[in-house]
């Protein structure tokens, strides 16, 4: 049998959002878009994989649930990790037809636009990329899971370049700045729900497709120029510029869901207070000093530096009390400080408890890494814990 090889990957939130496919088997995106990889001590998937001449068949354990594997996607990143191996002769034949057994658990919520797929293909392809040996980038293997799944591939800052050729081959990911680049840079997760989106990513970006004007304004005039502006910033660590774009196209993402016919909403009357709240404090500031950005989803992603954290933190505590406040705030430590109640005060009326679930404190961090040990598939192949 083979050995069992671990993963963890970690979780992007994109500051270009990526929304709508030019080819939906394939997983090719219309426009380019630009992540940053957060830190694998905070959130992340773990996978554990191996491969035996007596498995029956191929199998799958998430977060603790047996699952089929004959989903599609999984097929298809499987597959393609096989067909790469045999590309690049690096196990032979008879291994290649070995069953698999796959266990695979994130540590965060799943399905609530936190961006669970993405950590979770971007460790599945990692781990399967481990055990049959290849050698060659894997983003484009991890997009054929979910597509923003190959910015997990890699650390720091990431650009998914939308490609042109039609079979997908320059449709990968590349690092534009690694971890250590920008070492200030942090993000506050404000958990808002947990439930399932009511409208999935895939099902959304086809009726934006389908149906929305503004999309294509914004894949031909607005995402190029964004694209290169950002990458700019974030080379030159310009946070008001990384923060204003971030938040613009996060606004423009969210209006070409309100743009598409039906329309569908991810953000609530909690995620626009964010915004709000964000938008006051940068006032106070007298120039960005904090940028938001939500996914498929109600949470927001707040994007800020270091020294902010404290102050931030504080105004967060003032205007979404909690009924749990030793929990509220979770991930890595922060350090004191707070802004004057008349600030606060001034800045925001505390709204009803509980309103912010949590807060997930976490910065910039590395790819997708080995571990040699917690595995989640004990020697005879199933899952240590079931
Ligand atoms: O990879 P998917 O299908 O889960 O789509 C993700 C889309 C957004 O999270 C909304 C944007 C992005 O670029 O991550």
């Amino acid at each position: 049998m083979s050995d069992i090889f671990t993963v963890i990957a970690p979780v992007n939130i994109a500051v270009i959002k990526y929304w709508g496919k030019r080819d939906e088997e394939l997983i090719l995106p219309l426009n380019d878009s630009v992540s940053a990889t957060l830190d694998t001590s905070v959130m992340c998937a773990k996978t554990s994989v191996c491969a035996r001449p007596d498995f029956n068949e191929d199998e799958i354990w998430l977060n603790g649930k047996k699952e089929s594997f004959s989903n599609p996607r999984l097929q298809n990143c499987l597959r393609e990790i096989k067909s790469r191996a045999t590309a690049e002769k690096t196990v032979d034949d008879t291994f290649l037809s070995w069953k698999v057994h796959v266990c695979s658990q994130n540590n965060f919520p799943t399905a609530a636009g936190l961006a669970s797929s993405a950590a979770g293909y971007a460790c599945l392809v990692t781990a399967l990329a481990k055990l049959y040996k290849v050698k060659s980038d894997v983003s484009s293997i991890a997009r054929l899971g979910s597509g923003s799944a190959c910015r997990s591939v890699y650390g720091g800052f990431v650009r998914w370049h939308a490609g042109t050729n039609p079979d997908g081959s320059d449709s990968i990911a590349t690092q534009i700045a690694d971890a250590k680049h920008w070492p200030e840079m942090r993000a506050l997760i404000l958990v808002v729900g947990e439930s399932k989106k009511k409208v999935s990513s895939t099902k959304g970006m086809r009726v934006s497709m389908a149906t929305s004007d503004l999309i294509k304004h914004r894949v031909e005039y607005c995402v190029p120029k964004r694209t290169e502006e950002i990458i700019k910033a974030i080379k030159e660590k310009n946070f008001a510029q990384f923060a204003e774009i971030t938040m613009k196209d996060s606004n423009q993402f969210h209006s070409i869901c309100l743009d598409s016919y039906p329309p569908f909403v991810y953000m609530t009357d909690v995620s626009h207070y964010i915004v709000e709240l964000v938008h006051k404090y940068n006032d106070f500031c007298g120039e960005p000093k904090v940028a938001y950005t939500f996914d498929a989803g109600p949470n927001a992603c707040l994007y800020l530096l270091e020294d902010e954290v404290p102050t931030v933190i504080s105004l967060i505590k003032h205007a979404f009390p909690s009924s749990t406040p030793d929990r509220f705030i979770t991930g890595l430590d922060i350090e004191e400080g707070s802004l004057s109640s008349e600030v606060l005060n001034n800045l925001a009326q505390p709204q009803a408890k509980d309103l912010i679930k949590y807060v997930i404190h976490t910065k910039v961090g590395e790819g997708p890494t080995e571990v040699n040990s917690g595995h989640l598939l004990s020697e005879d192949g199933l899952p240590v814990e079931l």
